[in-house]
């Protein structure tokens, strides 16, 4: 089944870039941006809990392909749901603050714990080869050019769920 409908996909929205935890980037390698907590609460109630991959842009720079994990991360227990992004280049800095805008359109698989640090990295890699093929797919490619993406446009496009920038 092609799953870019599944529930609320394709989903677009928007936020600042804030602290997390910092675990991805010192423990697992896999650095992640996260939303400020008013994004994870405007989240559609259908937009289910799991790992999910479509694009992303930080700023006025490049739209790159991006995996996001929506959650509570059961490996670490956490306490509050959050929405992490890792996008699928390598950054130079640290980008909080960034205003990062993504579009989400396949959902890959649930949320699940693990019993090593090593398996959920292992998970993460291959969530991340998966989007890396998925999203060369034309019904993927079309997103990478909306007008959401578009510098001039996008703060007034129809799917933004009224965060201001
Ligand atoms: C693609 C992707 C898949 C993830 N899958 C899981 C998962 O299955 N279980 C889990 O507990 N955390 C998962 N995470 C969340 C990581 O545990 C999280 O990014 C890490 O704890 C870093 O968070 P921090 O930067 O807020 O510290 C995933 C993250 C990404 C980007």
């Amino acid at each position: 089944m092609n799953c870019v409908f599944r529930n609320a996909l394709p989903f677009v929205t928007m936020g600042r870039v804030v602290k997390g935890f910092g675990r991805g980037s010192k423990e697992l390698g896999i650095p992640t941006a996260n939303f400020s907590e008013d994004v994870v609460e405007h989240l559609p109630k259908e937009l289910d809990c799991g790992i999910y991959c479509g694009w992303a842009k930080v700023d006025s720079g490049p739209v790159y392909k991006m995996v996001m994990s929506i959650g509570w991360n059961p490996y670490y227990k956490n306490t509050k749901k959050s929405i992490e992004t890792h996008i699928l280049h390598e950054f130079k800095k640290d980008f909080y603050g960034s205003m990062l805008k993504v579009a989400i359109l396949a959902y890959l698989r649930p949320e699940k714990n693990f019993s090593s640090l090593e398996e959920l990295i292992t998970a993460i890699k291959s969530d991340i080869q998966a989007a890396d093929k998925l999203l060369e797919q034309p019904e993927y490619q079309i997103f990478k050019d909306n007008s959401f993406f578009q510098d001039k446009n996008g703060q007034n496009n129809k799917y933004i769920n009224g965060h201001k920038t």
